[in-house]
């Protein structure tokens, strides 16, 4: 069939001029991203349309997962706009292996690839170190009886694979979700391959600078998730303690100045800052916000230092389901003495 060569929307960005930014690999990674996660109330078909629509306004970098429970209408998206003219090698590809599937990345992946309708990704991530089933929307109370801690050995035998499937030419990168420096730093000594990036919670109340700083000195890229604080969350995701991001005096007053939505603020602060966001968004008008926000009039230095002061270390995705005994919290998950919480 002939392609054509397709051109942004008019309201859209020239991919062009998105920037990048570099791996240790030396390929670029488009630096904002489209999250493709519905949760329990966006439709697999809504997302889908995002991914197309959002494509046709310049996107090239999508975040996709198989728990996320789209990967067969996000390909046929992926599909249509491949016809439409945009190459593969344009497309920069993202998904990631669930907690239940540790111990067979392959058929995971290769799972995948056939749900996107893909012969390669460009990241394949291990979602979460905890090799623990949960299904999809189950409350955060809810506990399984066979849950595992972080154990060294395993991620290693997990890691393997990941490797493998590079060999294997079905993912030009492997890379991490949801780690910690004292994981990373075992990985780093044991693995073969350096994960590429780490995925990460990021938003300006939620800034992990220790975290941040230490992947970036490691030459492994931060891509942020939840970087506008995660409006959206089902209710069972939200605590009294959270704080909104949006709604901060500081971030308020540059969307003001900008005469754009504070969600756009959250998203140019973390490419200004070096991190990868990847926003949500099934809404045409915010998800073009987004993407011009990359590329319009940087933010002041008064304003990066700013919102560098407004950091409320407010993790929202706290991760309780994966606790392996009772009596935990959930920081027992993200090892916040600089140790692996021991089994
Ligand atoms: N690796 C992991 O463990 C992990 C965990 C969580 C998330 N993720 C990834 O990160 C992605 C993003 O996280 P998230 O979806 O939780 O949160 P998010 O991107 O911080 O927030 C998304 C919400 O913000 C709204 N929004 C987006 N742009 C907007 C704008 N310009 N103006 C106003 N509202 C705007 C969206 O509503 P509309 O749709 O109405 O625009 C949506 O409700 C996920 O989709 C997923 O791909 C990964």
């Amino acid at each position: 069939m002939d392609t054509v060569t397709w051109e942004p929307a008019a309201d859209g960005v020239d991919p062009c001029l998105v920037p990048k930014r570099r791996l240790a690999s030396g390929a670029l990674m488009p630096a904002i991203g489209l999250g493709t996660f519905g949760s329990d109330h966006v439709s697999a078909v809504e997302v889908a349309a995002a991914v197309e629509g959002a494509a046709a306004v310049g996107y090239r970098h999508f975040d996709c997962a198989s728990v996320y429970g789209n990967e067969r209408q996000v390909g046929a998206a992926l599909a249509r706009v491949m016809r439409c003219g945009v190459r593969r090698e344009e497309l920069w590809i993202v998904s990631k292996v669930w907690n239940d599937r540790h111990a067979d990345i392959e058929g995971s992946c290769r799972q995948t690839l056939a749900d996107l309708g893909l012969d390669y990704l460009d990241m394949y991530l291990v979602h979460w170190p905890f090799p623990n089933f949960h299904p999809p929307g189950c409350s955060v109370d809810s506990r399984s009886p066979a849950a595992k801690p972080y154990i060294h050995e395993n991620f290693m035998r997990t890691w393997r694979q990941m490797e493998r499937l590079v060999e294997l030419g079905l993912t030009r990168h492997i890379g991490t979700s949801n780690m910690t420096i004292p994981k990373l730093k075992l990985l780093v000594r044991d693995g073969r391959i350096r994960p590429a990036v780490n995925e990460m919670e990021l938003h300006p109340h939620f800034q992990q600078q220790e975290l941040f700083e230490f992947v970036r000195a490691q030459g492994i890229e931060p891509v942020g998730y939840c970087p506008i604080g995660s409006p959206g969350r089902p209710e069972r995701d939200r605590t009294p303690e959270d704080t909104v991001d949006t709604e901060d005096p500081a971030i308020v007053k540059i969307a003001q100045r900008l005469g754009v939505h504070p969600a756009v603020v959250c998203v140019k602060w973390a490419i200004q800052r070096g991190q990868t966001p990847i926003p949500f968004s099934t809404n045409r008008r915010n998800y073009v916000a987004n993407l011009q926000g990359a590329v319009s009039e940087p933010l002041t230095d008064d304003e990066m230092q700013a919102i560098s002061g407004i950091d409320r270390n407010c993790r929202l995705i706290k991760g309780q389901v994966f606790l392996w005994k009772d009596g935990q919290s959930w920081e027992d998950l993200w090892d916040v003495n600089g140790e692996i919480t021991p089994p």
